[in-house]
Order: structure tokens, then sequence, then C-alpha cells
């Protein structure tokens, strides 16, 4: 009887280990058949044969009056060249059609059955920062992986709440390089770190780390969030991207805002730079529950006008940080052009619209960022504010540098500074401060 068990057991754990072999060479043999990474494998699917060079000439700033290749979509216009009048023709036909355009398009769909994630306060720390007494609470967001426990997900961010506050405090929520994680001081000098301000106004920041939940480069697509959902294979074209698996990660840090009694879940600002500050928009774009967002130096990808001609173009995107973005996006600088993209940016500010948003960027310095086409874009959102009842940017005029534009419910400042989000903060905190009174 007894060896009849073992004998069993033996061929079970025999046949488990050939199964296994097999899956992995499975595996391997489908990954290989469509190319030697996930660039190769999405343009073999997307049947693109080489990305175009980008235009030599785009940081020359002596261009044609508005710089554009094409004219822009019109926000307010349906794709079936119906003009848009109402509100609900806004909530109920174009926006969904834009949302459509940017997953398919450019970053990628968010899967539909993503897992849940679990919070747990790894430490708590009680302290001061700057003379505030804080609590400091290390988060880990554990990813549910049971449907490939061989990709382990385990989301990182760190929450610092005022200690003394009455009653729950606003959040504003960093997307944080892992360069300044666990750092304080951003901007040594002169003005006060964006956390110092922030405690000063009695709000809680929060440093979540996007690179945590999905790696910064093309090698890791196949495994962190993105990996764990396709199960370790390479992406379909309209897959998400980088840029769209942080803001996935950002809003599961607002459902533990939700949780959590010290914060006030309504009041949460959202703040990126750079490839965060592109991450910051799409986020807030697709999650309504973050109520302003500070977007700095996002450029190409981000709040720049992709028909912009100046800075970082399509085609830069497309030959380095592509897996920011949906395979899909790669067309653009293949077969098709920027101007055949059916949406631009100001429409993905539109999506996050009636709700507050501030671009800054810098005068020098940051040009590949181009603040100028950051500003058309944010001119060009306006008429849907205005249809839902918000105020624009109030003006057309590329204001002088360190000038804020924060009288609507879109700001904008061009700092004296480079490529850094520092020297915004206080403008923009101050545009925050207009609707968490
Ligand atoms: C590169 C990239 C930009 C991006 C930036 C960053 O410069 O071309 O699109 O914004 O990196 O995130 O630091």
């Amino acid at each position: 009887m007894r060896s009849t068990a073992c004998s069993i057991l033996l061929l079970c754990a025999v046949t488990q280990g050939v199964f296994a072999q097999t899956t992995d060479k499975a595996k391997a043999d489908s990954l290989k058949k469509l190319g030697n990474n996930d660039r190769e494998a999405s343009m073999r699917q997307l049947n693109i044969k080489s990305i175009r060079r980008a235009p030599d000439s785009i940081l020359k700033k002596n261009v044609d009056k508005d710089g554009l290749y094409g004219p822009i979509p019109d926000a307010l216009t349906l794709t079936n060249g119906k003009k848009v009048t109402t509100a609900a023709m806004w909530w109920k036909q174009r926006r969904p059609e834009l949302v459509e355009y940017f997953d398919r398009e450019i970053y990628g769909r968010v899967p539909a059955n993503t897992p849940k994630v679990t919070w747990k306060v790894a430490n708590t720390e009680q302290t001061t920062h700057g003379g505030v007494p804080v609590i400091v609470k290390t988060m880990v967001g554990h990813v549910d992986n049971s449907s490939y426990p061989s990709i382990n997900v385990d989301i990182q961010m760190i929450l610092t709440i005022p200690a003394n506050a009455k009653k729950p405090v606003p959040v504003m929520m960093e997307l944080t390089f892992p360069e300044d994680y666990k750092q304080l001081d951003q901007t040594p000098g002169a003005e006060p770190s964006w956390q110092l301000q922030v405690l000063n106004k009695g709000w809680a920041y929060c440093m979540f780390l996007p690179p945590s939940l999905q790696a910064d480069n093309a090698a890791g697509l196949t495994q962190g969030i993105i990996g764990l959902m396709n199960k370790g294979q390479y992406r379909k074209p309209d897959d998400w991207g980088g840029c769209r698996a942080w803001a996935w990660g950002a809003s599961r840090a607002l459902d533990y805002f939700e949780t959590d009694k010290m914060l006030d879940a309504k009041r949460v600002g959202l703040e990126g730079h750079s490839r965060y500050g592109k991450t910051a928009l799409v986020a807030a774009a697709y999650d309504p529950r973050f109520a302003v967002v500070y977007s700095s130096s996002s450029g190409e990808g981000g709040a720049k006008l992709h028909r912009h001609n100046l800075g970082e173009q399509v085609e830069n995107l497309a030959s380095g940080p592509y897996y920011w973005f949906a395979g899909n996006f790669l067309k653009y600088a293949g077969p098709l052009h920027t101007t055949d993209l059916p949406v631009d940016s100001h429409e993905l500010i539109d999506l996050i619209a009636p709700r507050p948003v501030f671009i800054g960027g810098g005068a020098n310095g940051d040009d590949w960022a181009d603040p100028k086409g950051m500003f058309m874009a944010e001119v060009a959102a306006g008429p849907v504010y205005k249809l839902l009842g918000k105020k624009d940017l109030g003006t057309t005029q590329y204001p002088a540098i360190d000038e804020a534009v924060v009288g609507g419910d879109l700001g904008f400042r061009l700092h004296h500074g480079g490529h850094t989000p520092a020297l915004n903060w206080a403008t923009f905190i101050e545009f925050a401060s207009k609707y968490w009174k």
C-alpha cells in the first residue's frame, strides 16, 4: 500500500517536472518567434520594418509662426464630424471616443481583470520634518499574483502625515524618481523642499515609487505588473505601456488613502516630472479621484502637442523609451506620421476636465520638453473646460519667464531654471490652495 502511494507521488513529481520544462520551453519558443525583445515583437506584430529618424531641426527656435506640422484635432468635434455643443455630448460621446484613441494608439489598455493590491504598513515612525511633527508610514502594496506566481510585484510608497492634524488632511502625491526616493531636500538653496512646503500647508505628502510596480525599461515588460498580466509573454500592440501601468499603480495608492482615517481622499493632488509628468496626466485622465494635477516638463507623450515641431518628437520616443507607450504608438514613426494621430495632447488634458491642471516647464535648458508646445496644448484644452463651466488659461499669449498664469482652472508657468519641477512647486501649491481652502 505504502509503496503504491510512494510511486504515485514519485510519478506526480516527475510529470510535474516534465510539465514545467515543457511550459518553459513553449514560453521561450513563443517569445522567440516574435523577436528577441519587446520592440521587435511589437514591430513584427505591426508589420513595421523600421522607425523613422526624427527631423533634425527640432531644437531650433526660429520656426514658422505656430510651428505645427498640421492642424490639431478639434476636441469638440466628434469623429463623425458632428459638433459637441453640450456637456452631455462631451461626457456621453466625445470623451469615450478620445479615451478609446488614447487607449488604443498611445498609452495602451489596462487589462480588464487587474489583481487586487493589499497595502501593509511596513514601518511607522514618529519624527519631525522641518520642525513639523509627522508620522511617516513606509507602505508596501502587494499585488495578488496567484494567477502567475513566478512574478512578484510589491508597490512601494512613503507617506508623511502631519501628526497634530485635527481632521483628515489633503495628500500631495509625487511620482518619485528612484534617486529622489527617501530624499527630503531636492532643492538645496533658496527654496524649501516641496515636501516642507506641503507640510507647512498642513497637508500630507506621499512619495510613490513607480518602478516598484513596473521597471523603467523595455526588458522589464515581461515582468512587473505588465508581465504578470501577460504571464511573462510579450505585449500585444494595444497593451498598456509603462506610463499607463504606473498610472494604474498611482490609483491603487489612492485606494489606500481612502482607507486611512488621517487622510482626506477627496483632496488628493498628483505631481510628476518628465516621464512621470506624462504619467501624472495619464493617471488623472483615467482616474477622476485625483483632484488636482501638477505635470512638470512632461514634454512629448505628455502635455506637449505631438504636432509641435520643437523639442522631442514622436520619432524620438519611438526609437528611445517607446516602452512607456503602447506598441501601436510605434506606427506613427513608421508607416504613419505624427499628423496621422487621431488625437493630440490638448485632448489628454481635456480628459482631466473639469478638474484643475497645472503645467510647468523651464526657460533655460528644458527645450527638449518643449514648454511652448505644452502651453499651446493647454490653450487648446480650454474650450472643453469652458463647456464644462470652468475657466481656461485666460490667455493665448505665451507668458514671460516666472510669470504665473493661475487665474483659471488651467495653470501654467515657465520658471527660470532648467529641467526641474522644484521651481514651480510654490506656484502649484498656491494654485491647489484655491481649491483646498
Ligand atoms: C528623456 C525622454 C523624455 C522624458 C525624459 C525623462 O529625455 O526623451 O521624454 O520626459 O527622458 O523622463 O527624464
